[in-house]
């Protein structure tokens, strides 16, 4: 849990938006609950843009109430739909939205997404002066100036519980499995994944695959008594990479199948974890508006909520934590 910064209140907000945008997460309606009723418990107003940054670029706004984010909190994905808008990519397509929001008296943006998303979140507040707070939503944990991301702790969770599934197959068949989890070009979930699930290997995508390494790991294994393993294997490789290893691992001697979990990492109820953080910065989001902050992001560092700067967040790239990759390794001897 997080201590809830307190702040002074400096300003009233008369309406605000929320936008879900990039791949959903889950815990995304857990923090849109959080925002609508904070917002609603402060005297604001509350729209929802309709998918992502295209409800904003074709003025697409639904009012939001207590009674419209009910019976959410548990639900994966997002009430109000995702997209990849590329329009919203355009400076003047980014100024028409400005107008069209003051138009309609909307002074604070929340955004809830991943990089891309808290990038045009950034030049909307940049270039237009619109109050804007981002939050990190993405399963993918790849979010600079935050150690923690919304929907981050589902899907590790959701990988997990497919990984232990899938060793009974490996142990009955006494074969090799090498699951690939999601992440994009990071490899967050697949280092969390291997760690917690005691994979035997962990393929990071910035890494060069040594396949007479692997077998010869594999090979020690066996003649140690293991009579099945599993690698995890990061997506952000040659999209072949994983189907490519179980046919070369085979062809070594190791009975070897390829499993791609893919988007049922992305859905499911969120964790409890997920629901808090959601929660928790989802109300701070708005506290934060209501401060008269602007063109931050709201995230974890060092356990605590911290506003950071989105131009500190925005195109930059998060380095992996240190010493998890040997540590899996070790631990899986
Ligand atoms: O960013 C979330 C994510 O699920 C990544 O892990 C993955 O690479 C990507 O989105 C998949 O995107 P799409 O759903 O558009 O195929």
């Amino acid at each position: 849990m997080w201590n809830l910064p307190v702040l002074p209140r400096v300003h009233q907000p008369r309406r605000l938006v929320i936008v879900t945008s990039g791949g959903d997460s889950p815990g995304m309606n857990s923090a849109i609950r959080a925002i609508v009723r904070s917002a609603i418990h402060q005297g604001i107003g509350v729209l929802g843009s309709d998918r992502g940054y295209t409800g904003l670029v074709d003025d697409e706004l639904r009012p939001m109430n207590t009674a419209s984010v009910g019976n959410i909190l548990h639900r994966g994905g997002t009430v109000l739909k995702s997209d990849r808008c590329d329009a919203f990519r355009q400076p003047d397509i980014r100024a028409r939205v400005a107008r069209q929001l003051r138009e309609r008296q909307v002074d604070g943006l929340i955004v809830i997404g991943g990089d891309g998303s808290l990038t045009g979140a950034h030049l909307l507040a940049t270039e237009t002066g619109l109050p804007v707070v981002g939050l990190p939503g993405t399963i993918d944990n790849d979010i600079s100036g935050t150690e923690d991301t919304i929907g981050f702790d589902t899907a590790v969770n959701t990988a997990l519980e497919a990984i232990d599934r899938i060793r009974d197959t490996a142990h009955s068949h006494e074969r090799v499995f090498l699951v690939e989890v999601m992440g994009r070009s990071s490899g967050f979930i697949a280092l969390a994944v291997g760690l917690a699930g005691g994979a035997e290997a962990i393929l990071l995508p910035d890494c060069r695959v040594d396949l007479p390494g692997l077998v010869r790991r594999l090979n020690l294994s066996k003649r140690r008594g293991k009579n099945s393993s599993l690698l995890v294997v990061a997506e952000g490789h040659d999209p072949r990479l994983t189907s490519r290893l179980a046919e070369q691992l085979s062809e070594n001697g190791h009975q070897a199948r390829a499993c791609i979990l893919g988007h049922i990492q992305r859905g499911g109820s969120p964790t409890g974890h997920d629901r808090l953080l959601a929660s928790a910065l989802g109300a701070s989001a708005v506290d934060h508006l209501c401060a008269g902050h602007s063109d931050i992001m709201l995230g974890i560092q060092r356990g605590v909520i911290t506003a950071v700067p989105l131009d500190e967040v925005a195109g930059r790239s998060k380095p992996l934590p240190t010493g998890i990759l040997e540590l899996a390794h070790i631990l899986a001897n």
